[in-house]
């Protein structure tokens, strides 16, 4: 997608062909800054302290983590170190299993001298393959929002997001907003309601910025207003993205997109999840026992980042001292308030049939 004209994925090699490049996402909305990530560990670090985030990039991130591991030392006990520094950073989106298995599958097998061109090759692949997977969520979804204009006599259609599952959290396009923005540039009006989605602000600083720089109409909204507006009709549909879906249809996503399920469910609202077949865990089925629920330094709840009208960035303290405060980080919404898993292969029903019949070859799997 085009940051004023031009055009950025969210991560990319650098000229020198082997360090990379990411958008520093905590600088966001008030500055925009790119880094370079040089080794395993400026990788590792971007993944935890979320200078990247959203589970897709947090996968490519891993992979471009692993070859820079191989090009300093390709050896098996670095392979093996490697991967357990990248999957320790974050718990809950199952797309950084993905990208380190499939890295440590296409390495292993090989001679150490081989690794680190190899490496590169299949971090490249990872993210060209999540840039295609996304496009293809954005055509299935795009079906979907043209269906709900046609029959709405007036005004855009009203779309609510939560979090940030847009092009920054993925290497290109994004999840639920690649449908939103195939829409605005096929002509189709809609206008995004978008939560804020404390503690860190991923729909006020990174959704809005995406949705402003690329002129789709939108609208912040704080994360408890949702129901309200499902309640007075100015709700058409909510599409959000996952971190980790179960085989029978369960969606873990950024803490609070449950209740928006909840409001939905009560109110009629359609409520989409748009994801990547990566990010199916088919090795679970209830994502309420079995999905590790990340938990947060507190002081992203006690603690607020803004800019000051002299564009100073600085943090805020908004409890009282010595409060204590929780951060969890995602939630799960059960199947049964889904009303339909947008994928690249197609539009489903959150259930394991559904999910089966667009990923046959995941049968036996799903089955267990
Ligand atoms: O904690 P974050 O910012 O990494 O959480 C991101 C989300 O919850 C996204 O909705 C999810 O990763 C889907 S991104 C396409």
């Amino acid at each position: 997608m085009k940051v004023d004209g031009t055009h950025y994925r969210s991560i990319w090699l650098n000229d020198d062909g082997w360090s990379v490049g990411v958008i520093e996402q905590t600088k966001l909305p008030h500055t925009f800054e790119t880094i370079r990530l040089a080794s395993l560990e400026d990788a590792a670090h971007a993944i935890r302290a979320m200078l990247i985030r959203g589970a897709p990039l947090i996968g490519a991130t891993a992979a471009y983590g692993m070859a820079m591991a191989m090009r300093a030392d390709p050896s098996d006990v670095s392979l093996a170190a490697a991967y357990e520094t990248l999957h320790r950073t974050r718990p809950t989106a199952i797309n950084l299993r993905w990208a380190l298995d499939g890295m440590r599958q296409a390495l292993q097998p090989l001679a150490p001298a081989e690794r680190a061109a190899a490496a590169y090759a299949k971090a490249a692949a990872i993210c060209d393959e999540d840039v295609a997977i996304n496009h293809a969520i954005g055509t299935h979804g795009l079906t979907l929002i043209r269906g709900i204009a046609q029959v709405k006599p007036t005004g855009p259609v009203n779309i609510l997001t939560h979090c940030n599952a847009g092009w920054l959290a993925t290497v290109d396009w994004g999840t639920a907003l690649a449908p939103i923005y195939m829409a605005h540039d096929a002509g189709i009006p809609v206008h995004v309601w978008v939560d804020e989605t404390r503690p860190r602000n991923q729909g006020a600083g990174l959704t809005a910025w995406e949705l402003g720089r690329h002129g789709v109409p939108h609208t912040v909204i704080v994360d408890n207003a949702g129901g309200h507006l499902m309640q007075h009709g100015m709700v058409d549909m909510c599409i959000v993205g996952t971190d980790r879906t179960t085989a029978d249809g369960d969606v873990c996503n950024k803490i609070g997109t449950y209740l928006k399920a909840l409001a939905a469910h009560d109110n009629a609202v359609p409520f989409y999840v748009a994801l990547p077949g990566p990010t199916i865990d088919w090795t679970i089925s209830d994502g309420l026992t079995e999905i590790p629920i990340e938990e947060r330094d507190p002081t992203e709840v006690t603690r607020i980042w803004g800019a000051t009208d002299a564009g100073e960035v600085v943090p805020m303290r908004v409890t009282p001292a010595g409060s204590p405060a929780a951060n969890y980080g995602f939630d799960v919404t059960p199947a049964r308030l889904v009303t339909g898993l947008v994928t690249e292969r197609g539009v489903c029903p959150a259930s394991r049939e559904g999910l089966v019949s667009l990923y046959p070859e995941m049968r036996r799997a799903a089955a267990e």
